[in-house]
């Protein structure tokens, strides 16, 4: 099939959000019950505003926009689709291509609706059935005129919404240490992921599918520490992309279940046409004699506001192994929490030359969208840590560029005007 992306497409600078931590009025959904109240509803009402978004995200001189669409709004009980919130996407979407932006859609960012969660979420035995028949729904309108939607990703983070939700707790169903769920979760998202895609092809044979998978650098420390980052590369960051781009699934984790099954691929080839990527930083890893035997823990260096090491280098290492699948990578998220914006102009030209420096390597990257254009909902911290380009006051729902809005419309500037690498 004709790739249209990637042979002629321009590189792609852009911003990067998700619907219930930006949209407000959120509908119920596991998040509406966990988040703390009086947060959720709290942030820029961007299902109504998105259009004032758009024209900042062209002021930066963007060129695409990644953003999710709301489960919860779409499909409010089983089988049940509200063409009301179709319409409103759809109208989101024409408005952000009038602003010269093409869409990254995200159908599923961490959210499931509240029944969808009632019959147990990502483990519910009709999991893929129920995603794949929610992607066909969705594609169905916004891969036509006139959205046209081609970039599509099927699940974000997919193993953070599992070490979270199930191991470390933090997260709906906040589960503790469940490394049977975390894996049989893996497996069924795998599957949810894989059915959508042949549902997808079917429909709009030009669409471009991929996930946006956290990819994180493990270094050892220690004796044995190098083996156990190897094996968190692997359980973290490969095993699904993995599982996705050959239908060999081979789940496992210490403590949990292997899980091996092999599923026919649509068109027989990847259900990964590109690979998006999220990259925030480095864990280190080491041996401990307290079970599960492996601690891991942030690196030395500098940290942003959440106390994440800030590891610009760590990009490149990150790009060439994701290179491994030989996949075009899209950096689908990257940011700071920084509420002083201190660090986050350094921030962006230090991750962005690295990212250069592995594209001058000759890994195939698309494009680079920065997390996030607006402060936003974020997740078990609320509305604490700032990621925004463009500060939220919530009390009175202002908008304020912060200084490094404007570093990085010089660097997309600076990119245009004289390519680096050379194209
Ligand atoms: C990523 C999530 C995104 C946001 C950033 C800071 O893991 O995909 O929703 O919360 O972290």
């Amino acid at each position: 099939m004709k790739k249209f992306l990637f042979a002629a497409a321009p590189f792609f600078w852009g911003v990067s959000n998700s619907s219930f931590q930006v949209e407000g009025n959120p509908q119920p959904s596991d998040w509406s019950l966990f988040a703390k109240p009086g947060t959720a509803d709290r942030v820029t009402s961007f299902y109504e505003k998105y259009d004032r978004d758009f024209g900042l995200a062209q002021e930066l001189g963007a060129n695409a926009f990644r953003l999710s669409v709301a489960w919860e709004r779409i499909e409010p009980a089983p089988g049940v689709f509200n063409e009301d919130a179709l319409d409103h996407y759809e109208k989101m979407i024409v408005a952000l291509r009038a602003r010269g932006l093409e869409p990254v859609v995200t159908l599923h960012h961490f959210v499931f609706p509240l029944w969808l969660a009632a019959q147990g979420g990502v483990l519910a035995p009709n999991f893929p059935a129920t995603f794949a028949r929610f992607s066909e729904k969705v594609v169905g309108r916004l891969a036509k005129p006139p959205a046209r939607v081609r970039m599509w990703m099927t699940f974000n983070e997919p193993m953070v919404l599992l070490h979270l939700g199930y191991l470390e707790g933090q997260w709906p169903p906040a589960r503790k240490g469940d490394a049977t769920s975390t894996i049989e979760g893996a497996a069924n998202l795998a599957r949810a992921h894989i059915e959508a895609t042949r549902r997808i092809r079917a429909l709009a044979p030009e669409a471009q599918v991929s996930i946006a998978q956290h990819w994180r650098l493990f270094h050892g420390k220690g004796f044995l520490g190098p083996l156990l980052a190897r094996l968190s590369d692997w359980v973290f960051n490969r095993q699904m992309v993995k599982a996705l781009h050959t239908g060999r699934l081979s789940f496992w984790m210490p403590g949990g279940p292997w899980i091996r099954e092999t599923i026919p691929l649509p068109e027989n080839r990847s259900t990964l046409d590109f690979l998006g990527l999220n990259y925030y930083g480095r864990m280190m890893v080491s041996f401990t004699f307290k079970a599960p035997f492996v601690k891991v823990e942030e690196g030395p260096g500098p940290k942003s506001d959440l106390g994440w090491e800030i590891y610009p280098e760590g990009l490149t290492q990150v790009l060439k192994d994701a290179d491994d699948y030989g996949l075009p990578i899209l950096i689908s998220e990257n940011g700071i929490a920084d509420a002083a914006d201190s660090r986050r102009a350094n921030f962006l030209r230090n991750h962005i030359a690295s990212m250069n420096e592995a594209r001058r390597a000759g890994v195939p990257v698309m494009g680079y969208l920065h997390w996030s254009l607006t402060d936003n909902f974020e997740w078990a911290f609320a509305l604490e840590p700032r990621f925004g380009l463009v500060a939220v006051d919530y009390a009175t729902g202002r908008l304020t560029k912060r200084p490094s809005f404007e570093t990085y419309r010089a660097l997309i500037k600076a990119d245009r005007a004289s390519p680096d690498p050379a194209r």
